[in-house]
């Protein structure tokens, strides 16, 4: 079932590169919203927690629970058998302007175009086709949903039980929101004219959504927490770094430019090559919502670990996995923002730093507390569910992952190609303050 798309690359038909615009139009009403609000919850029913969004689809419309993929290319559902049932299901068909949004397809015998939706948690890819289908979400003001808005043709792939599987219960597909002009992001910006902006806010706490945004600010927790970012350059890795892609294309996940990390203020000595990304698409550093915890090169890894044990100064435990570091928890102090530890910060390309306080930087285990952080190199745990980061793609150095998101605002700004980034404990806020219930 699986196939690598770089190597089948000849058996598809290359649509044109038109560019062209999502033709969309927004549904029965002269209502423009400002920007979306879509909830995320922490899933933790499956070995490794998994961060879901939701939205409705279909005529008559469905709630689809989706496994939100910041670094996704598109959004791709079970069609499979009975799965999926919808009056208003279109196919594309090849030649299309709809095709060439997605850049290099297929064509089946069908004459729909396709390609291959892969599931980045389980590094399962097939192929299938694309189709459109009404897709319905609430708006916002900022504060709270306002009105339920439509588009009658979002674009995504059709993937099937072999692709689903490994995705938490309940859910039947991914939500892409990656640099392409098919993810979440662009078909919703192209259908709204937003500007292309988007914010994610990932919960800690499986009992409270947090939300992710489509749009521009204001973005209303406590307060407007669009205001208090610090942004950084987002950069292009040249190399596609998905499970599956053509032979040529640019990544379509989210780079950023770490130049070096400290812990407790101080630089941890580390192979500088390793954090630039380079001609083969080897190396630097990317944001991920399907790996749980952030994956280090070896040597990385090693170096970081060893700067905050040492600055620590508590001894170690038995290591948890798929961690390598853990401490008894009964040798850390507690406060509001976490566990008291070492500070952990990135220094980023432009000199800003992006601090990991305690509740990123630690996961508990009732008596045992650990460094959050994966050896991608000898933590055999690295390369099963969860943490796939090899095969045939290239391998980043830093791949930081959910639970160091979580209670972080990140702001991508699309059009300015830069990210905005705020650690909410800072704030006295956090991601599960936004109102979804008391909708007028
Ligand atoms: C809009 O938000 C309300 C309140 O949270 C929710 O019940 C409803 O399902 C949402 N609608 C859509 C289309 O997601
Ligand atoms: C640094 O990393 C690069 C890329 O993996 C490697 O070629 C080089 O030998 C490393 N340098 C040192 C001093 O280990």
């Amino acid at each position: 079932m699986l196939v690598p798309m770089a190597t089948s690359l000849k058996l598809f038909i290359f649509s044109s590169f038109l560019s062209l615009m999502i033709t969309s139009s927004i549904a029965q009403t002269s209502f423009r919203p400002k920007a979306l609000a879509l909830p995320i919850t922490k899933d933790v029913t499956s070995s490794l927690p998994q961060y879901i969004t939701q939205i409705k689809q279909r005529t008559p419309l469905v709630p689809v629970k989706l496994t939100l993929d910041l670094g996704g290319g598109y959004l791709w559902v079970n069609c499979e058998n009975r799965q999926y049932v919808s009056s208003t299901f279109k196919p594309a068909r090849c030649g299309s302007s709809q095709c060439s949004l997605f850049g290099l397809t297929g064509c089946s015998g069908d004459k729909i175009c396709g390609r291959s939706p892969s599931n980045t948690v389980t590094g399962v890819s097939s192929y299938g086709d694309i189709h459109s289908d009404v897709v319905s979400v609430n708006s916002t003001d900022g504060t709270t949903p306002t009105k339920v808005v439509s588009v009658p043709n979002f674009l995504f792939i059709c993937g099937s039980k072999v692709v689903q599987n490994g995705l938490a219960k309940g859910v039947t597909g991914m939500a892409g929101l990656g640099r392409t002009r098919v993810s979440l992001p662009s078909q919703f910006s192209s259908a709204f004219s937003f500007h292309r902006k988007f914010a994610i806010c990932l919960t800690a706490n499986s009992g409270a959504d947090g939300v992710m945004f489509f749009g521009d600010g204001p973005y209303n927790l406590n307060q407007d927490v669009s205001k208090v970012l610090t942004y950084t350059p987002l950069i292009t890795n040249p190399v596609s770094t998905a499970p599956s892609a053509f032979l040529g294309e640019p990544s379509v996940e989210y780079f950023i430019g770490v130049k070096s990390v400290k812990v407790s203020e101080k630089n941890v000595p580390l192979n500088t090559t390793l954090l630039s990304i380079n001609k083969n698409g080897v190396g630097g550093t990317k944001i991920s919502t399907v790996n749980p915890y952030t994956v280090m090169e070896t040597t990385i890894y090693k170096a970081v670990a060893d700067a905050f044990v040492k600055s620590l100064g508590a001894p170690t435990v038995s290591p948890v996995a798929p961690f390598g570091t853990c401490f008894a928890t009964k040798d850390i102090s507690f406060s509001r923002i976490g566990p008291g530890v070492p500070a952990i910060d990135l220094v980023l390309q432009n000199g800003v730093e992006w601090p990991i306080i305690g509740a990123n930087s630690m996961v508990q285990f009732d008596d045992v507390i650990c460094l959050g952080f994966v050896d991608a190199g000898s933590n055999p745990k690295a390369s099963q569910v969860g943490f796939v980061n090899g095969g045939s793609h290239p391998v980043t150095s830093i791949t930081i992952g959910a639970h160091q998101l979580e209670n972080n605002l990140l702001k991508f700004d699309l059009a300015a190609s830069r990210l905005g980034f705020r650690s909410l404990f800072l704030e006295h806020d956090n991601c599960q303050n936004f109102r979804f219930t008391s909708s007028t």
